[in-house]
């Protein structure tokens, strides 16, 4: 799927909101639309889209109307990512919208996630969106400037993004709130690093993981009032992203290091309560 480890390229994405005024290098541009075209569905089985719109050598005509509110310095493409309506169609774009990303990030694109910040009503009659399918999120793609804009760092210190919550405040060992330590995690330690530096809406982190015996139980810590404000401004359960994309560390990562899983919605009696907290998946070895 890559051409480099998945723990080399999830280290080395961040946000990036500035980029050269150039296209995507052609090579690149088709080897991102081939990928692109592959993913048909999410791991958990939603049929979705991924539509790529790329401004050419000789044209950016293509990205007209396609704004982002200032936010993105020349992006030079977007991938849009539409799923089919179901109950776990969130998840599973985020998790194939990472994939994507991370993907870019392998021909060496910056990306940056949009949940928010861009003309969604623009973005979705370009995409045809159809009755049945939502428009979850953008990537801009582009290639990274060697500058950085003033929003860009404003943005970067503004959403905390270089920091995550400490390990000790989304792992826990056995019973919901009991920190999981780093020699406990044994095996496991890269992938719960990894997971954490996955990138979420307005950096809030909203994974909390519980370990007991062999699962690893997802859950959803919402950040109060978060969904009331997006469904105000039309957005979808941008929470439910999140997940989907900390999925996506996880399983690749596993993955690379060999360890065996799947992700299950295991029966509630094996599931460790969670107050404030809603229980999503788990990983089963
Ligand atoms: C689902 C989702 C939606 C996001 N929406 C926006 C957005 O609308 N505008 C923006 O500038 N950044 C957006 N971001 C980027 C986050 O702010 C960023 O990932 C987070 O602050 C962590 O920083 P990092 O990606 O550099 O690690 C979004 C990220 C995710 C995962």
């Amino acid at each position: 799927m890559f051409s480099r480890p998945v723990t080399e390229l999830i280290q080395a994405r961040y946000s990036c909101r500035s980029y050269r005024p150039v296209p995507v290098p052609e090579e690149a541009r088709s080897a991102l639309d081939l990928f692109l075209r592959e993913q048909t569905h999410g791991p958990f089985g939603t049929p979705l889209r991924l539509v790529f719109l790329a401004a050419t050598q000789s044209s950016s005509a293509g990205l007209r109307g396609l704004g982002t509110y200032g936010i993105i310095r020349h992006p030079a493409g977007f991938v849009i990512g539409l799923v089919h309506n179901g109950p776990v169609a969130l998840e599973d774009v985020g998790h194939a919208l990472e994939l994507s990303v991370l993907r870019a990030t392998d021909l060496d694109l910056g990306t940056c996630w949009l949940g928010g910040t861009f003309q969604r009503s623009n973005f979705a009659a370009r995409a045809a969106v159809r009755q049945d399918e939502t428009l979850a999120a953008v990537i801009a793609v582009g290639v990274i400037a060697d500058n950085v804009s003033w929003v860009d760092r404003a943005l970067r210190l503004g959403a905390g993004s270089i920091s995550r919550l400490a390990w000790q405040r989304l792992y826990f060992d056995g019973r919901y709130g009991v920190p999981l330590s780093r020699e406990a995690a044994g095996g496991y330690a890269q992938v719960l690093d990894m997971a954490r530096l996955a990138p979420s809406a307005s950096n809030k982190q909203p994974w909390r993981v519980v370990r007991s015996g062999g699962d690893w139980h997802l859950y959803l810590r919402r950040t109060p009032g978060y969904r009331e404000r997006s469904a105000l401004l039309g957005l979808p359960d941008l929470q439910r992203v999140d997940i989907g994309i900390f999925t996506c560390h996880w399983e690749l990562t596993a993955r690379q290091l060999g360890l065996r899983g799947r992700w299950e919605t295991v029966s509630a009696d094996r599931v460790p309560e969670a107050a404030g907290a809603e229980y999503r998946l788990s990983w089963v070895g």
